[in-house]
């Protein structure tokens, strides 16, 4: 079943039934103001840090759900109350429709011939969130109604905001201008930034005290007010700020009236904050209305926004007779990507904003999935990132974006983490060509520790994991690999223990082999840095620790028809037939398969079909099979969850692209389109009343087939998932791949396929590729390519770099 469908000509996901089988949401904002915004206007807004800068309250976990922050209602003179998408009064309407667009919502409802419509925005370089309002009487009377805008506003530190009442319930404080609700809290102490709410029409009542509007014992449904058809003009004074504008309005039949809100966030001078003793300097608030604040304005706003869009999804874009695959690679998924790099896994329905800073792991992998949208701002992230890492290589596994230093709660020893960072510079350098980005400096640990290159950073990257081998010669895991739940040392059996800090990270006996197979990935990337940058015996001694480690994993890591998954503190199994639970694990499946590890013995392959008939299901692949049935004190928080979820059999979307890409390099096109086709999220909209989560982006995890709610998506939008599997459908189904010497071309596509044409952006040019599947082979391999007419050797297209348009052919 669906609740909606695709415009793919506006690039809008559009719901059509509010009751949603879960709150389907879209992110306004693109650099400091952001906002959340459900399918029915619920969600919250922030500047920048979901914690430290929280401006409007969402209440988790709230029942009913997703209700709070953001509410209008119209008010009937026989007293009917409606909200135009839906929420929160839930009067059923005669017509609903919700358009989530790139950084716009369209929220529109109608209700006995009245149509109410709401935009929502955050205009490119504003920080405020604008929400226009049309009102169309298409009746035969006059219509005489009430309209109610209100926002609540949360007390600037979310955490705080969440838990300190004797002191929160004292200090709201706001300014009441005409049609504009200042909300001061904290400003006459050490904050300088204030946050408001306005309307463009002068309102004929208002409210800013929560009990005042809604009441104590009435609910957001129908607040007192609304309901009474008045307003409280309330100041509030400690207990809750809000900001509630009514407008009396008449509309006579086919008349129409448009009204402009903001919620908007200002900065002032500290030395200059206050326009007279208590009274907030209003100056920069009062311009950003100005530039924002009019219903002629939105247009302006929308029209930069379409073509910042239009200039970001310009750097790929895919012409093939498939409209799902048309519309993941040309919007949906570079959107994703686009909110991970804004997001991180701060904010999202599922993430609550105030935890865990960046990953050092999740940025680096994101960065893989934006790169070719925004490769300058990509290349400031991996120095961010880079400044962390510790002098000897190991990584801070979270940093605070803000101060830009790792967090010392969670600390290091999470041994994936120094080769995701090969993995991020390779990519931009492929991307760019910028070699002297391996020159440039940066520091260690936070600033602490002096300056070295980007490409010392990498040599102390490798070694880390060289230094850092077990008895097989395989990579110790530490705290965790990839998969954060696989605590190998962690033995705790106090529930109050965080499974990522507690035990010992030192351990010296626990091994990954899937770190053994991102280490032979990225280091022949690493040392095929060393050669390109002249660094000759680099190259060569990396490669021979390279073959050192493939052998180590063919001798020890090889389970007999799949790659085994680790070897735990004491040396037992982890992921082979010999266990009773946790046989097969995907991670070095896919990671191995895409390493080529043992391909002279057909291990790859081999593993590949294991993985498909122990680990496929209609879903997707899940993580593991059998799932844990108990909880396992060696293995640490992977048994922690119930069978088919999450770590423990949860089918998660993150690695399914790693075996989509293992498919291509083995090259068998059928299974990596059979698998990608699995979990992308245009090919589950018909299956929406299952899957749960929005159809128009990926989810982190869909329950796997043991568990109850199997084919059941849940942490949908921020997700590393969004940047794997655009790697996987880009460069290695559709095969157009960054390569240090240009672009390569080296699709690998279902047989059926007659072919398809890429637009592609590439170090400043425009490359127009089109590609024949003349041997329908379902293989790889191209049998010729031709630059503008000139046929080229091998499969690499050298960058033009005259900044123009050029014409690339390949056949199969
Ligand atoms: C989740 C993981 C996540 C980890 C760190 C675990 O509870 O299952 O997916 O990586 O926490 O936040
Ligand atoms: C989510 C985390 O953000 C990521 O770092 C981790 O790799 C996966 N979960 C798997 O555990």
């Amino acid at each position: 079943m669906r609740y909606g469908y695709f415009d793919d000509a506006n690039r809008e996901y559009v719901i059509t039934d509010p009751k949603t089988p879960w709150p389907w949401i879209n992110y306004l904002g693109t650099e400091g103001f952001f906002s959340l915004i459900s399918n029915t206007g619920g969600g919250y807004s922030f500047y920048r840090d979901a914690l430290y800068r929280r401006i409007t309250r969402y209440r988790y976990n709230g029942v009913p759900m997703d209700d709070g922050s953001r509410g209008f209602w119209i008010r009937e003179v026989d007293g009917t109350l409606w909200s135009p998408g839906w929420k929160p009064a839930r009067t059923p309407l005669d017509a609903y429709e919700c358009r989530h667009g790139l950084g716009y919502t369209r929220i529109t409802g109608t209700k006995s011939g009245l149509e109410a419509s709401v935009l929502f925005t955050v205009p490119p370089g504003e920080n405020a969130e604008v929400q226009n309002v049309t009102l169309r009487n298409a009746g035969e009377a006059v219509r005489r109604i009430s309209f109610y805008a209100y926002v609540e506003f949360a007390l600037w530190n979310a955490q705080a905001d969440g838990e300190n009442f004797q002191r929160n319930l004292s200090t709201g404080e706001v300014e009441v201008h005409g049609g504009t609700i200042i909300h001061k809290t904290e400003y006459r102490e050490r904050r300088n930034h204030f946050s408001f709410y306005h309307s463009s029409r002068t309102p004929d009542g208002f409210d800013s005290d929560r009990e005042s509007f809604v009441g104590l014992y009435e609910g957001l449904a129908a607040p007192l007010r609304v309901a009474l058809g008045d307003s409280g003009d309330s100041i509030a004074d400690g207990w809750s700020p809000v900001a509630a504008f009514r407008h009396d309005i008449d509309l006579a039949p086919g008349a129409a009236v448009e009204l402009a809100f903001v919620l908007g966030y200002v900065e002032n001078d500290p030395r200059d904050k206050w326009a007279a003793p208590g009274l907030v300097k209003r100056d920069a608030a009062e311009a950003l209305i100005d530039r924002v604040g009019r219903p002629d304005r939105i247009a302006a706003a929308m029209e930069d926004l379409r073509d910042y869009w239009d200039d970001l999804l310009s750097r790929f874009r895919i012409d093939h007779p498939d409209d799902k695959l048309e519309r993941m690679v040309n919007i949906w998924n570079p959107y994703q990507c686009m909110v991970t790099y804004n997001l991180a896994r701060s904010a999202s329905y599922f993430e609550s904003g105030i935890g865990r800073g960046l990953g050092f792991r999740d940025t680096s992998q994101d960065l893989l999935g934006f790169v070719h949208q925004i490769p300058e701002k990509a290349r400031e992230r991996i120095l961010d990132v880079a400044a962390t890492q510790f002098p000897d290589g190991g990584c801070y596994h979270q940093y605070q974006p803000l101060t830009k230093k790792g967090n010392a709660g969670i600390g290091g020893n999470f041994r994936d983490d120094p080769l995701w960072l090969i993995a991020a510079v390779s990519a931009y350098v492929r991307e760019t060509g910028d070699w002297d980005f391996l020159e440039a400096t940066v520091p260690f640990d936070g600033g602490a520790e002096p300056q070295a290159t980007v490409f010392t950073h990498l040599q102390r990257s490798f070694r880390q994991v060289l230094d850092n081998r077990g008895p097989h010669g395989l990579p110790l895991i530490g705290r965790a690999d990839w998969n954060d739940c696989l605590n190998l040392n962690t033995f705790s059996t106090d529930p109050n223990d965080s499974f990522q800090t507690a035990g010992d990270g030192e351990g010296r006996v626990a091994e990954s082999v899937f770190i053994a197979g991102m280490f032979v990935l990225y280091g022949r990337q690493y040392a095929e840095i060393c050669r390109r940058t002249g660094r000759r015996d680099a190259a060569d001694a990396a490669l021979k620790e390279v073959a050192a480690m493939e052998a180590a994993v063919v001798e020890h890591g090889w389970d007999g028809q799949w790659y085994l998954r680790a070897y735990d503190a004491r040396g037992g199994k982890v992921g082979s037939a010999e266990c009773d639970e946790g046989k097969i694990l995907i991670e070095p499946q896919g990671f191995c398969a895409m390493a080529e590890i043992g391909a002279d013995r057909g291990l790859p392959e081999t593993a590949l079909e294991s993985s498909e008939r122990l680990l496929g299901t209609d879903h997707g692949l899940v993580i593991l099979w059998p799932a844990y049935r108990d909880y396992h004190l060696e293995l640490g928080e992977i048994s922690s969850y119930p069978p088919g979820y999450k770590e423990n059999g949860g089918i998660f979307c993150h690695n399914n692209p790693w075996v989509v890409i293992g498919e291509t390099v083995a090259g068998r096109a059928e299974q990596a389109w059979h698998w990608y086709t699995r979990i992308a999220p245009a090919w589950r909209e018909d299956i929406s009343h299952l899957h749960r989560t929005e159809p128009y982006v990926y989810a982190q995890m869909i329950a796997g087939k043991e568990a109850a709610r199997h084919g059941e998506a849940k942490n949908s939008w921020l997700t590393g998932t969004a940047a794997w599997n655009f790697v996987a459908i880009s460069q290695h189904i559709l095969g157009i791949r960054p390569h240090w010497d240009g672009l390569e071309i080296d699709p690998c596509v279902p047989a059926e396929w007659e072919g398809f044409v890429v637009e592609r952006r590439f170090r400043g040019d425009s490359y127009r590729i089109t590609v024949r599947n003349e041997s329908r082979s379902g293989g790889r391999g191209i049998r010729s390519l031709s630059l503008d007419g000139r046929p080229l050797r091998g499969s690499v297209v050298p960058p033009v770099g005259d900044g123009g348009v050029h014409d690339v052919e390949a056949v199969l």
